[in-house]
């Protein structure tokens, strides 16, 4: 069951937070989705432009579609994201989904190029997984479906405008298992003056 978000503190939210790859067969509903991006435009803009626009998928055979494009663009792209690349070339395997089966996609995309708006887009893009692990769903940045995503055939089939650039394409479900968050380095200080 998804929790309201006010559930957890700031402080779990963000140390318990962790990528899902993993996820329960059930999509999201729609004031869950918008709750978090209700969340997601809260997020600090540069000169208050608010450039982001959402894209939802949650049709399976669209996803699935999808996935099979990204691992078409991957082959031929060698700076792809994924953690396992090096130990077994998965995006070859045709039952591997890069959304890793989670039910809902959400794409950040900036309405168009300009001055920090990928920037704007990352911080909704925290916001929008902080909230979703305080209500108890799994998230994940799928970095690598950003190339596909700004192709204009893709772009096309989903109705979305030429000049939308993809931002932060994010997997959102129930997680399926539990995992624990992966370990930080202590955060380094250069300079102090
Ligand atoms: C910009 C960006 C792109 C990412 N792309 C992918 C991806 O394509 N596939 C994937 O499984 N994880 C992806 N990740 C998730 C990272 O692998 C993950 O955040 C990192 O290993 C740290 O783990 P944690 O999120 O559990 O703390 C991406 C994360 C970021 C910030």
């Amino acid at each position: 069951m998804v929790q309201p978000i006010d559930t957890m503190t700031l402080r779990n939210a963000i140390n318990g937070r962790y990528s899902v790859r993993a996820y329960a067969p059930e999509k999201i509903d729609k004031s869950t989705l918008r709750a978090l991006l209700v969340a997601a435009v809260r997020a600090p803009t540069a000169m208050h432009t608010e450039p982001w626009q959402f894209v939802i998928v949650q049709d399976t055979n669209a996803l699935r579609r999808l996935s099979d494009r990204v691992k078409a663009t991957l082959a031929t792209d060698a700076t792809h994201l994924h953690p396992d690349r090096n130990s077994s070339d998965i995006f070859s395997q045709s039952d591997f989904n890069v959304f890793y089966d989670a039910g809902t996609l959400v794409i950040i995309y900036a309405k168009a190029a300009g001055h920090f708006v990928q920037a704007d887009c990352w911080l909704a893009a925290e916001n929008l997984m902080l909230s979703a692990h305080a209500m108890g769903l799994g998230t994940c940045v799928i970095g690598s479906a950003a190339t596909a995503l700004n192709m204009l055939a893709v772009k096309q089939e989903f109705g979305i405008p030429p000049e939308a650039i993809a931002v932060a394409p994010i997997i959102v479900g129930k997680p399926r298992g539990e995992a624990v968050p992966s370990v930080r380095k202590e955060p380094q200080v250069v300079a102090w003056w």
